[in-house]
């Protein structure tokens, strides 16, 4: 990984490279419903990532908490500064550039995500808007979901225009049409999220990336909600953005983000003169990179009994008739879609919603469940251990319009649950159903559900 590279000649040729290498992960030619190989489970390429015992032979690694670093040959600063050294010599320079703790969160990602690279940001809105500054140029042409986190939403509609003069065109991602129809000639992005934020739309990935691909484009897919469930770099897409507050973090004590891609890209954002990472500064504090390490190893097992709470509830939940919206439910337009993407073992994730219609029995609901029944805590953000409750209408996507809102099925009463997996699984659902009783939005029991 170069300190240094051709910051102009940053993006498209490296992620359209990365797709070409990957093409044979597809085993038949039809993209709108290709068949999807099974890869090996993510974790093994994990396992391969550790970073090898500490300076004393602790078992964690000593976390580098320099800003700077000396150089023993004054020549030598030449070198890394033109770029013929770098980190892939085991030199560094500064800490807004490479570090060592940072860049092994970095491999861990990479290794996760099965790109060549990655590095980390100190969130995922830094993730994500530095992915696009490197791609794009002052004119150039997003075409982006419809159905995205409300902050991304807010970059794109309203930063990036103002700013950068890079404006964006939302569409259907489930309509390959509409999305081939917005492609224009100096459109140089496909951006949407594996699965999104907060209906749970699941997108078809390889569909989109050949389409992205076939017309010039570079595939950015935001994989926040589904780590390990699915491996969007694996079916087609160049880039994977991901917020590392949520899932990744686990605790709900970290803001953090990470780009994985290729090699060529990763090195670009951090060049030294051209570099996005580089020159606005958004990288992660070795403190941080440390901390979000050692949580790592146990991703696993936490998305695994996220799914299992997750799937069983949301059964539960439409059994008794209410509107709930899981991509592991069969009834879920995706539900087909992301049962043949998904890597085996992980269920559907831990992201569920619940549409109530209205605003003020989403929030009585939501009140009864934190004060009352202690099933969880009303606040955004997700991948907690306890499971967090928000009405999205209200709070995350509260800058959409009530058209944008009605585009993407934000009704004013929904409510997105992050499941979490604290307490027994028994005793949240009597406190989820005592809830449901109490405030009559299913009758009592005759015969408990439980
Ligand atoms: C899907 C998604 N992507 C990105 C972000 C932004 O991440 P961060 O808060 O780490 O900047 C969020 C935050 O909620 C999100 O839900």
């Amino acid at each position: 990984m170069s300190a240094s590279g051709n910051g102009e000649a940053k993006h498209g040729v490296a992620c359209k490279r990365g797709l070409e290498d990957r093409a044979d992960n597809m085993e038949d030619s039809d993209h709108n419903s290709p068949a999807i190989k099974k890869f090996p489970d993510p974790v093994q390429s994990l396992a391969n990532a550790h970073p090898g015992l500490g300076q004393h032979g602790g078992v964690n690694p000593a976390i580098e908490a320099s800003s700077t670093f000396a150089i023993m040959e004054p020549q030598t600063l030449n070198k890394l500064f033109s770029g013929e050294l770098g980190a892939e010599h085991g030199l560094y320079i500064y800490s807004r550039h490479f570090n060592p703790t940072v860049l092994s969160l970095g491999r861990k990602m990479a290794a996760l995500e099965d790109t060549e690279a990655a590095y980390c940001t100190a969130s995922g809105m830094s993730a994500i808007a530095a992915v696009m500054l490197q791609l794009c140029s002052s004119g150039d042409h997003i075409v982006a979901s419809n159905r995205l986190y409300g902050g991304t939403h807010a970059l794109l509609a309203h930063f990036l225009p103002r700013t950068c003069n890079i404006r964006t065109t939302f569409v259907d991602v489930d309509d390959m049409e509409a999305v081939g129809a917005a492609i224009a000639p100096n459109s140089k992005v496909l951006y949407f999220e594996s699965i999104s934020n907060p209906r749970l739309s699941v997108a078809n990935i390889p569909a989109l990336a050949h389409l992205a691909h076939s017309r010039g484009l570079t595939a950015v897919v935001d994989n926040t909600f589904a780590p390990l469930l699915l491996s969007p770099a694996r079916l087609g897409a160049d880039v994977v953005v991901h917020s590392l507050s949520k899932y990744i973090s686990g605790a709900g004590d970290i803001i953090a983000g990470a780009v994985c891609g290729p090699a060529e890209l990763i090195s670009a954002m951090m060049d030294l003169h051209h570099g996005a990472l580089m020159l606005l500064g958004p990288t992660m504090d070795p403190h941080v990179a440390f901390q979000v390490g050692l949580r790592i190893p146990h991703l696993s097992i936490r998305m695994k009994e996220f799914g299992i709470r997750a799937l069983l509830y949301a059964k539960r939940l439409k059994k008794l008739g209410l509107k709930v919206i899981y991509p592991g439910l069969e009834d879920h337009p995706h539900y087909a879609l992301m049962t043949k993407l998904l890597n085996d073992g992980y269920g559907y994730g831990g992201m569920m919603c619940l549409d109530l219609d209205t605003k003020d029995r989403a929030q009585d609901f939501m009140r009864y469940l934190q004060t009352v029944a202690h099933f969880g805590w009303v606040a955004v953000s997700l991948g907690y251990h306890d499971t967090l409750m928000s009405c999205s209408a209200s709070s995350t996507s509260a800058g959409l319009t009530d058209e944008e809102k009605a585009v993407q099925g934000i009704s004013p009463g929904l409510v997105r649950m992050s499941i979490g997996f604290t307490g027994s699984t028994e005793q949240r659902w009597g406190q989820l159903l005592d809830a449901l009783i109490a405030l009559k939005l299913v009758p009592p029991p005759v015969s408990n559900v439980r």
